[in-house]
């Protein structure tokens, strides 16, 4: 293996900088060219390929978002799009590909190996934290804690001013930000995806809460379980309190990745290379239980990563 590519896609996470590092650093180590792609499957379609160095990776292990730019391609997913995106890399004599991002990614690397003969690994990098085969992927460390860092601050009104602040998180379809920010922020409700939640139920804790003398709350909502505007609406119908609602958006994607995800980043980076060169391919890195590992790249798509219900019910402990 001579010539190895890296390019990130999908939503931007901090900590891709870290992993692209990791992989060009890498792979040079060993004597390999590299090559970055720019702004994913959609740059690798419009050929915008360029060589690597490692000065071009100097001094981004602290920045947020990605060098290489990312996007998310429509046209990619087709027929015809994989075709020439295999085309270009084989022009190009690209042997091998790092896929840095999230679940999108991963389907669009498998997708990739049909129509392309070169080894591919990828690497999970997404807040979302929603891709099976990891316990954590790449920038969901950080966004947890900018967003915690958000709620820590509104409490300070909340309480002056004994208001409820409903904060919607994002998180796609899945609850992992919500739940791990409403834990460590100590939100007196969480409403994820994925376990059912009553908002009359909502309303009598709300009470119960005020009864006991809290004045202020914090409700976290993940952008997949409901707006946050809407459930403002509710409370406000239902309640005298008052209700403010606020969506953290996308600074939770933005900022300096933690020293987790640095690290976390680039242990998966080395990992993603050496496993290249060990010959392997159609397979993505990650970590469970403290340890790197590896799974089949289909894995991503053939399960769903879950919740741990347990925080949620040691949350509500916690709220009262
Ligand atoms: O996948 C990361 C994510 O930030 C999700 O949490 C969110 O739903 C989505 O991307 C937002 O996408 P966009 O940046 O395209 O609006």
């Amino acid at each position: 293996m001579k010539r190895i590519a890296v390019l990130t896609s999908g939503g931007d996470a901090p900590g891709m900088n870290a992993a692209i590092r990791a992989v060009v650093r890498t792979a040079l180590y060993h004597g390999r060219e590299v090559y970055g792609i720019r702004r994913g499957y959609a740059g690798l379609l419009a050929g915008e390929i360029e060589p690597m160095s490692s000065t071009s990776v100097g001094g981004i292990i602290n920045r947020g978002g990605t060098i290489l730019r990312t996007a998310r391609s429509e046209e990619f997913r087709t027929d015809a799009g994989l075709r020439q995106a295999a085309q270009i890399l084989t022009q190009h004599g690209i042997d091998a590909l790092v896929v840095i991002g999230g679940d999108g990614s991963m389907r669009g690397a498998v997708a990739l190996r049909q129509y392309a003969d070169l080894k591919v690994i990828g690497i999970p990098a997404t807040i979302d934290n929603d891709i099976p085969g990891t316990d954590y992927s790449i920038g969901f460390d950080t966004a947890v804690n900018t967003a915690t860092d958000a709620i820590d601050k509104i409490r300070d009104t909340a309480y002056s001013h004994e208001r409820v602040f409903v904060i919607e998180v994002m998180g796609r379809h899945n609850g992992f930000i919500a739940l791990e920010v409403g834990l460590a922020g100590g939100a007196e409700a969480i409403l994820i995806p994925e376990i059912p939640y009553d908002l009359s139920e909502l309303l009598r804790r709300l009470d119960e809460s005020y009864q006991r003398g809290k004045h202020s709350s914090i409700i976290v909502v993940a952008e997949g379980a409901a707006r946050a505007a809407d459930v403002q609406k509710f409370l406000e119908t239902h309640t005298p309190y008052h209700i403010r609602a606020l969506v953290l958006g996308h600074m939770q994607r933005g900022g300096s990745p933690t020293a987790f995800d640095r690290v976390l980043a680039t242990q998966l980076g080395v990992l993603a290379v050496e496993r290249l060169l060990q010959g392997q391919t159609d397979e993505m890195v990650g970590i469970e239980s403290g340890k790197l590992v590896t799974v089949p790249i289909e894995y991503v798509q053939m399960t769903t990563k879950t919740v741990d219900a347990r925080k949620l019910e040691i949350a509500a402990m916690m709220a009262i």
